[in-house]
């Protein structure tokens, strides 16, 4: 039996939470016991009689979801408070995003943890299946904000993306085809704005020829073609992504100067760095603001604004890999797959990840599988 452990949320403007009510019966049914720590979560709208009443037992601090657990189910990197609780040789599987932080590199090293990373976990197709449900969640809400700043209370031209007969619709630029992409793509179109999808892809430019809608184009990404269609668009998605590198600057702070006034830039490459100069992290207690008379977007963490459906659409990509991991352990598991070893970042005091270990310059041994 493993005790599974599901701490409340820490970071700010966190609403998500590791594990809804039908995983911990899952677990429970599966002959494990389920610690939630009191209001994990309400922010998803899953109250704490939910859990009690499929058999989990709910604890009123963070201390002893993690004192007594197994293992720890969560959602965001654990803060420095959390990673003071974490014990000797616990299973921890959460996002981490080690390679942006030093600190919390060294802090599960010397807490000899088994840090599971949602977000190295990968798939026979070459992708990232724990990452992109969020990259998902973020492309469909670029435009739903895009469009929201794009009204004239919010600071915005008072552009109606859709437009209406016999008044010209909304321009819609999407730098990056991959799937932030595609979802802001797909959800401008629907809306009926003329859509322009950049992508230094030529096959990935071919593939979305094939299956998106008539009112979206491909457009190959050079700074000419950016730069004219800076001038044409009213809502700028920022989707663009080179696999562990910051995101390249594509607009710059100059570019601004070529867009119309009240136009919006959303930025979702900015927990990546941003692909627009000007670009630097917001929150969603305060998301925009203005350069240049250009309102910008640039939320690092967009699917906490949607904690219901992003807690429903992560947990269904991570909940067979919770049973798994319950019901096994992190090596039995990457002995048999090794998808599931790329996921293992730090083993008992060792650095499993080569990246995570070249970006601190720290040293790396290989998962023993
Ligand atoms: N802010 C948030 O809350 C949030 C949430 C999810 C994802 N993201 C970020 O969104 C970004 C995109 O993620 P994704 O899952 O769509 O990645 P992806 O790999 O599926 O797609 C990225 C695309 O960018 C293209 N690209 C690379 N360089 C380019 C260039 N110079 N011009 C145009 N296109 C270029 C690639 O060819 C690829 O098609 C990432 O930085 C990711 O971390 C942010």
């Amino acid at each position: 039996m493993t005790i599974v452990g599901v701490p409340t949320e820490v970071k700010k403007d966190e609403y998500r939470v590791g594990l809804r009510p039908v995983g911990a019966e899952m677990l429970i049914n599966n002959g494990h016991a389920v610690l939630m720590q009191a209001g994990a979560g309400l922010g998803s709208g899953y109250e704490d009689s939910l859990y009690e009443a499929i058999g989990a037992k709910i604890v009123p601090t963070a201390e002893e979801a993690w004192g007594a657990s197994d293992m720890i189910v969560k959602v965001k990197e654990p803060q420095p408070q959390e990673v003071a609780l974490i014990r000797d040789g616990q299973t921890v599987f959460t996002y981490f995003h080690f390679a942006a932080d030093r600190e919390l590199t060294l802090g599960c090293l010397e807490r000899g943890c088994i840090s599971v990373a949602y977000e190295t976990l990968t798939d026979d197709h070459g992708h990232l299946p724990l990452l992109t449900p969020m990259s998902e969640i973020a492309g469909k809400l670029s435009v739903q904000e895009g469009a929201k700043y794009l009204e004239r209370p919010q600071g915005g031209r008072g552009i109606l993306l859709g437009g209406v007969p016999g008044v010209e619709v909304g321009k819609v630029l999407v730098l990056g085809g991959g799937v932030v992409g595609t979802c802001a793509a797909t959800v401008a179109t629907g809306m009926g704005a003329d859509v322009v999808m950049m992508d230094i892809s030529i096959d990935r430019m071919r593939r979305l020829d094939e299956f998106m809608p008539s009112n979206c184009k491909t457009i190959y990404s050079d700074p000419e073609a950016i730069r004219d269609h800076l001038a044409w668009a009213d809502l700028v998605v920022g989707a663009v992504l080179i696999p562990g590198a910051k995101a390249p600057n594509l607009v710059s702070h100059e570019d601004l100067t070529h867009m119309k006034p009240g136009s919006v830039i959303v930025d979702v490459a900015i927990d990546q760095g941003g692909c627009v100069e000007t670009a630097k992290v917001t929150t969603h207690s305060e998301p925009i603001y203005t350069v240049d008379g250009v309102v910008h977007y640039c939320v690092g963490n967009m699917p906490g604004a949607v904690a219901r459906t992003s807690t429903q659409a992560l947990t269904n990509a991570t909940m067979p890999w919770v049973l798994k991991l319950a019901s096994s352990s992190a090596i039995k598991l990457a002995k048999h797959d090794h998808h599931f070893a790329n996921a293992i970042n730090t083993h008992r005091g060792t650095l499993t990840n080569q990246p995570v270990a070249e970006a601190h310059d720290l040293p790396f041994e290989a998962i023993a599988t």
